[in-house]
Parts: structure tokens; C-alpha cells; sequence
């Protein structure tokens, strides 16, 4: 949530400062700012919206840091945009997170006189920083760390120096090493093209960076020792490559992420007599697929929860469990705080994370790495099929047996080459205001990420069930104003869900079936049909997750809904 970014070297920071926020905006696009230092003054620009607003104002100056917000304190409203400056403008900051005790801090702050210019929690550390300053930039921000409460990645520059100092406690920051130039941002995608040498900062660091030199100690200001690492992402990951979105590009790649996937060697300790796995939104349902699988497959009990709960629940778990994470982002605020929880119980915690060395992937005893390459379309798709793959594997290796999902690509490609046919079924149902989804079994998950992908990116509103609950409430919602998208394969519950179709056509219901190639009976009963390829029943999930991002894609898409970037929304969630 909210993407920072900092330079310091001998380039003109602006166009490389901006080209930064493009691509972090998918943390965030309620406004988006600049501050740069040019003789010895703060030059600072900032916008309610997205980042191209900022584009008519060029800052000049070599040494800057630029913030895209998610708003949390306070509307998203030019004067609630980042930087921050402090009332004589000799410092400027950036922040990504929540200072909890803020409400505290600005009334002490007030009270000594300082005039607030925002409602944000953040304006406070600017202040802070001021009124601590005695003629050491580092000295200050060491001095105010403590007092800060909550989570927080933040950089703050001197109107007179080319330093700028950025501290770390529970949000994301990297260093970027360059020559002649650092960088300090909150994601890697923002730097890629100007260096791949890069140190994570950990929680409790503080960081210093010229265009010459990087230090990091901790917050008693010990020095540390600096830990390079190389980063193997290219440009063109971070590019549409001719897609008018990222999100039909990451759609598409699910073919080579798939193949890429089955390379992944899944083997772990069985060393425990229960798995409770952890994960919000697609990486949850991703995740009750997992359930499903590993229980039938392995007969291993498995209890899912979603993270932002199972952290304020006591949960019943020991050394004899292992808690899974799984999280695209490896960064989700509330997935990272179930690992801790789970730690401080003593359990054995493994991630199934995207992102390389992310905070949940250091934090986890074991990781294992999902294939899926940088997702940037706010709306999560290829991730979900890499967290899929692993999950069989992992299922399939927890009961000893052998998986060659090899089989399965060139149904993926028959999947793929849907796409028109679904784009025209979008256009004939893009127009109502509420879709149901039901399944049952396996497909119930499938239900619910697609009723997710349709609501998150068009505003529709969709709700999941399991087809079989239906009559037990749900139904009374049933009219031919409410479209039901219901996947009905050939499986073991096929009739099953056949009667539950039936019992919405017979209240006149109008039924979208995702149905196995071939299936000719359900062709006479429901009104529009999707046929995907046959494969064994508890595979289907790997088919059937491409038509159903794609049915909410067009419709976003013919909506003119700002598919990457619904509103709201924020790729990476790192508050609670
Ligand atoms: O990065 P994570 O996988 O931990 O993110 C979890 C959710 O925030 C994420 O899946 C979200 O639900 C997506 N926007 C769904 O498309």
C-alpha cells in the first residue's frame, strides 16, 4: 500500500523518480508527489490521482523521493498527498504505512506550535524530524523512531544535502545500487532498469544513501554489514508488450507459468500431524483448492484461514503443525502477522510466496518460490495458477505419489483460445448489476475467485456460494435480473449441480455454465455456455480458473473500467 521511491545521484531525478512511480502505482493511485532538491531548496509537486498528473510540473534537482498513495488518514486530496514538508521546508518526506499513535504525536506537536497541513498520519513524522534536528540528519530520524507506533517505510531528504536517509519497521524498502547513483524504493519493478544489485532492508533498519556511498545500521545506529543481492527480473516483465492490459498479458502467460511451475521441486519434512494454511483473498481460495486437494490426496487434515482473522484468534496450533502462507506479494500485512502468530506457537511455518526474498519469504522457516514472474495487474491471475500448480505437487508429494501434470498445457492453450467467444458473452450480460457464481466441491473455490475477479475489476457485484446452499437462502435472490455463472463440469457431483441449475431456471433465472467439452445435456437446459476441455476431475481447477478472469476482464474492459488499476485498490496490501 503506497509505493515509495528515492534517487540520489548525477542524473536529473525527476523522469527517473517518475518512470518509478508508473510502476508502483499498483500500490496505490488516490495521489502521487515529488520533491526534489535544486540550490539548496525543496522543490515539491503534488497531486490528488495518478501519476501523470504530476507530469506538467518538472522538478529540477539530483537528488528526490516521490510517493503514490493508497489513502488510509485522510481523503485522497492534493493536500493529502506525499511528500511531506516541514513548516520552514527543510525537510521532506515519503511514507508507506500507519503511524497508529499519530492522533498522540500531532497534538503534542500542535501544542508546541507546528502548523498541520494535512489530515494524514504521516505529516507527523516530517515534524518530528525538525523539531529533533541538531545538525545530523541520521542523528534526528534515530532519535524520532522510537515514538513512532505502527508500520512504516519512510525516506526524508535535507533542502541542503544530497543524502537521504530511509528507515524501515513492517512495509517494504530496497536499496539500489548503482553507479555514481542509489536508489531506495519500495519495490524492485521501479528500479529494474537502472540497476539489478540490490540490498533488502529489514525491519529496525535505518539506511543512508548518497550518489557515492550506502550504510545501513540499526536503530541504535550500529552499523551492519551490507548484503548484496541480484535480482533476475528483466524490463520487458514490467512492460504490456502490446496488450492493451496487464492483466490480459498475465492472463495469457498462465501457460508458461504453468510449465515453469512443474519444474519447481516441492519436497518437505513430513515432520508434523497437521496443516492450517493462511492467506487472504485469491492466495485464500487458492488455498481452499490446496484443502481440497491435500485432504483427498493425502488424507492429511487440513484448516484454512484467512489471515486478517486467524491473527486475532488464539489459534490452536503448536510444534506439531505447519503453517502455510501463501501470498503472491509475499508482503500482505495480515498474512505476514498470522506467520509471526504462528512462530511465537511454536509451529513450523512454510511460504508459497512469488516474490524473491519479499518479508514473509525471510520470515518463513521454508520457502517455496511460485513461478509466476512479476504480476502487476492489480487483479491477481497467473500467481493463482503458479499457487495451484504447487499446491498439487505439494499434495501429491505429501502422499508419496508421483504427479506429470505435463499433459495439461495444451488444454491450457484450448482454454486460452476462448477469449473471443467470451468476449462476446460479456457483451451480452455486461449490463447487469449483480451476478451470482455457484459450484460445488473444487469448484466452489473456483466460484468464489471468479465472483472476486468480477467485482474487483467492474464493480459488478457477484457473490459465491457453494451451489448446494443455495436453497437454504441465496435463492430468493433468483430473478432474470440476476445472471448465474455456474460451474457445472463432469465430475463426480455433475448431477448435483445439474439439479441446482434446474432450480434456477425454474425461477427464471438466466445461467452462464462453465461445462466439459461435449457435455450436450446442460446445453438444453441452461441459456449461454462456456465449454472447457475434459480432463480428470480434480484438475479441473487448472483449466477452469482461465475462462472465468477472463469473462470479468471483458467486462471490465467494455465498462471502460480501469482494468489494472481498479479503483480502491492496491496490489500489495501492507496495512491491516
Ligand atoms: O500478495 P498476496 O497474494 O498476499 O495478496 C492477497 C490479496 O490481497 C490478493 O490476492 C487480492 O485479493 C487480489 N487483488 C485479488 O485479485
Amino acid at each position: 500500500m503506497c509505493g515509495i521511491i528515492g534517487y540520489t545521484g548525477d542524473k536529473e531525478a525527476y523522469n527517473i523518480l517518475l518512470e518509478g512511480l508508473e510502476r508502483l502505482e499498483y500500490r496505490g493511485y488516490d495521489s502521487a508527489g515529488i520533491a526534489s532538491i535544486h540550490n539548496n531548496t525543496i522543490q515539491h509537486h503534488k497531486k490528488k490521482g495518478r501519476v501523470a498528473n504530476l507530469k506538467l510540473t518538472v522538478l529540477p534537482g539530483k537528488t528526490g523521493i516521490a510517493h503514490t498513495r493508497w489513502a488510509t488518514h485522510g481523503k485522497p486530496e492534493d493536500k493529502n498527498a506525499h511528500p511531506f514538508v516541514d513548516e520552514t521546508e527543510e525537510f521532506a518526506i515519503v511514507h508507506n504505512g500507519i503511524v497508529e499513535n499519530y492522533l498522540e504525536l500531532k497534538e503534542e506537536l500542535r501544542n508546541s506550535g507546528v502548523f498541520f497541513s494535512s489530515d494524514t498520519d504521516s505529516e507527523v513524522i516530517v515534524h518530528l524530524i525538525a523539531k529533533n534536528y541538531t545538525g545530523n540528519l541520521q542523528e534526528a530520524v534515530l532519535k524520532i523512531l522510537p515514538r513512532l507506533i505502527g508500520a512504516y517505510a519512510f525516506c526524508v531528504l535535507k533542502k541542503d544535502s544530497n543524502e537521504i536517509i530511509g528507515a524501515r519497521n513492517g512495509s517494504p524498502l530496497i536499496i539500489g545500487l548503482g553507479k555514481k547513483e542509489n536508489f531506495l524504493t519500495s519495490d524492485v519493478s521501479a528500479i529494474i532498469e537502472h540497476t539489478h544489485k540490490v540490498i533488502y532492508v529489514n525491519d529496525f533498519e535505518l539506511v543512508r544513501i548518497t550518489p557515492f556511498s550506502v550504510e545501513v545500521c540499526d536503530f541504535n545506529g550500529t552499523q551492519k554489514p551490507l548484503d548484496i543481492k541480484e535480482v533476475n527480473w528483466n524490463l520487458e516483465q514490467a512492460q504490456k508488450q502490446g496488450y492493451k492490459h496487464f492483466m490480459l498479458k498475465e492472463i495469457y502467460e498462465q501457460q508458461q507459468v504453468f510449465l515453469d511451475s512443474l519444474k519447481v521441486p516441492v519436497k518437505i519434512e513430513k515432520s508434523f500431524s497437521r496443516i492450517t494454511i493462511v492467506a487472504c483473498g485469491t492466495a485464500y481460495y487458492a488455498g481452499l483448492i490446496g484443502k481440497y486437494v491435500i485432504e483427498r490426496i493425502a488424507k492429511i487434515p487440513v484448516n484454512l484461514e484467512i489471515a486478517s482473522e486467524f491473527r486475532y484468534k488464539e489459534p490452536l496450533i503448536n510444534k506439531d503443525d505447519l503453517v502455510i502462507a501463501i501470498s503472491q506479494s509475499g508482503e500482505t500485512a495480515d498474512t505476514l502477522a498470522a506467520v509471526r502468530l504462528a512462530k511465537q506457537n511454536g509451529a513450523r511455518t512454510l511460504g508459497i510466496i512469488n516474490v524473491i526474498n519479499s518479508t514473509i519469504s525471510r520470515e518463513v522457516d521454508e520457502v517455496i518460490y511460485t513461478r509466476a514472474g512479476l504480476e502487476t495487474g492489480v487483479a491477481s491471475t497467473k500467481a493463482f495458477m503458479a499457487q495451484l500448480v504447487i499446491l498439487y505437487k505439494l499434495g501429491f508429494f505429501l502422499a508419496g505419489k508421483e504427479i506429470d501434470l505435463t499433459s495439461l498445457t495444451e488444454k491450457i492453450t484450448q482454454a486460452l483460445s476462448l477469449n473471443e467467444e467470451i468476449k462476446q458473452l460479456a457483451q451480452q450480460y455486461y449490463h447487469y448489476p449483480n451476478f451470482l457464481y455457484i459450484g460445488r466441491n473444487l469448484n466452489y473455490p473456483l466460484a468464489l475467485e471468479g465472483a472476486l475477479k468480477l467485482k474487483e475489476i467492474s464493480y459488478i457485484h457477484a457473490e459465491a456460494y457453494p451451489a448446494g446452499e443455495l436453497k437454504h437462502g441465496p435463492i430468493s435472490l433468483v430473478s432474470e435480473e440476476i445472471p448465474t455463472i455456474a460451474i457445472c463440469l463432469q465430475d463426480s457431483i455433475y448431477e448435483k449441480t445439474l439439479s441446482n441449475i434446474q432450480e434456477i431456471k425454474a425461477r427464471n433465472g438466466k445461467v452462464i455454465a462453465l461445462a466439459t467439452e461435449g457435455d450436450k445435456q446442460i446445453k438444453q437446459i441452461v441459456d449461454d455456455i462456456i465449454y472447457i476441455p475434459k480432463v480428470e476431475e480434480i484438475f479441473y481447477p487448472l483449466i477452469a480458473i482461465i475462462p472465468l478472469p477472463l469473462f470479468a476482464y471483458h467486462v471490465a474492459d467494455i465498462k471502460d473500467c480501469d482494468v489494472d488499476k481498479p479503483r480502491n485498490l492496491a496490489k500489495s496490501v501492507t496495512v491491516e
